[in-house]
């Protein structure tokens, strides 16, 4: 079978550009013992693959270099399997290769989870709805009285942390770019308010929002976002950290817009702690039984942002960097099968 697969070509250091990567064929391996041989069918494209694609040592803990395939969560079907306990034709979901047919360890993927749409496998239930559970019980332990903040509230992870926030009872703010996005946030995730921090002041629209003060602010952004938030924060407030977004096409991790109100953790007694998806791992049946409670009882939702052509991976990443993605942005690399994920 041939294959086609996106190979890095060097660093990407500042504005993210897809020359950083090169489409090419190449033939597809036959797996070894233990190994699958998988066929992509959904791919997950993530802010973090724009820092892996920076080859920065601390942010690339699978030894990425040029010359290697570039990776990323995926939906996949087994196509030839050489481990224990997986077929042919077995849907899965783990880190695979940004390419058609992928040979990973059957240690990196799980079945699918029955019952959901194939698609809802790369959103709720996956490296997304795990970090905002994470960060919004896990390291944030939200509770009802709680004033919750959530910046890039529309997107993937922001969305879901959101609507756990709202199904325990807190009062949650949403910050995103444009009103289409604000309008989602109070329409459809029924957030208490929404804040265009394209277009509005931040810091004057929460002292108005969140006149106690903010108890527990969600960020995935940073920068002059969450100077903003610093300003408005209670005493005792908890900050989880899931990402910083506006960073991330930044050339050095020194320029660019530092955060310049951190004093205000010493003055209010705030604690700000960062948080990987998988880190609390002991946890994660927890988790997972509560995205699945909150999705079957349709208290969480979520949207899929899907282009088709994995030829339009390189270029689509910099929707993410945009904000042009609705929902979890992912390719469709190749076509479900009929009957995946009915519910
Ligand atoms: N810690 C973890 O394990 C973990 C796991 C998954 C994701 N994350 C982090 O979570 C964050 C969201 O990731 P996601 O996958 O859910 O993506 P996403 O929110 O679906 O997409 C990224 C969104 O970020 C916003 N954004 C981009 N540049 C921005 C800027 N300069 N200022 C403000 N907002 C900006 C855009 O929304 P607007 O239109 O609102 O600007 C864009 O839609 C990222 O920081 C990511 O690194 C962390």
């Amino acid at each position: 079978m041939d294959n086609k697969a996106w190979i890095i070509t060097k660093a990407s250091r500042g504005k993210y550009a897809p020359d950083c990567l090169r489409l090419e064929m190449r033939p597809t391996a036959t797996p070894q013992p233990g190994q699958l041989l998988l066929r992509t069918i959904y791919l997950s494209l993530d802010p973090t693959s724009r820092n892996w694609l920076k080859l920065e040592p601390s942010s690339n803990v699978f030894g990425l270099a040029p010359g290697s395939v570039m990776i990323g969560q995926a939906i996949s079907q087994v196509e030839e399997s050489a481990a224990a306990g997986f077929e042919k034709g077995d849907l899965v979901v783990g880190m695979s290769g940004w390419e058609l047919y992928s040979i990973v360890p059957a240690a990196f993927v799980n079945k699918v989870k029955a019952g959901v749409p194939l698609e809802t496998n790369t959103t709720i239930f996956s490296h997304i709805g795990y970090a905002a559970a994470t960060g919004m019980i896990g390291i944030g332990n939200v509770q009802a009285s709680d004033t919750v903040v959530v910046s890039a509230a529309a997107g993937a992870t922001g969305s879901i942390s959101a609507q756990i926030a709202k199904a325990r009872g807190a009062r949650v703010i949403g910050i995103a770019g444009g009103p289409e996005k604000s309008r989602f946030l109070i329409d459809e995730l029924g957030l208490d308010g929404a804040i265009d921090y394209k277009t509005q002041d931040v810091s004057a629209e929460l002292a108005v929002l969140c006149p106690q003060g903010i108890t527990l602010f969600f960020d995935n952004v940073g920068g002059a976002v969450l100077d903003a938030v610093l300003m408005n924060l209670a005493h005792g407030a908890r900050i989880a950290v899931c990402g910083q977004i506006a960073l991330y096409d930044s050339d050095d991790r020194h320029d660019g817009q530092g955060v310049r109100n951190l004093m205000e953790l010493v003055f209010r007694t705030v604690r700000m702690e960062g948080f990987l998806a998988g880190q609390q791992a002991d946890r994660v049946p927890e988790f997972d039984a509560e995205l699945e409670r909150l999705y079957r009882e349709g208290r969480i939702a979520s949207r899929a942002h899907i282009i088709k052509g994995l030829e339009n991976a390189a270029d689509a990443l910099t929707l993410v960097l945009s904000g042009e993605n609705k929902g979890k942005l992912m390719i469709e690399v190749s076509p479900p099968p009929a009957a995946a994920g009915d519910g």
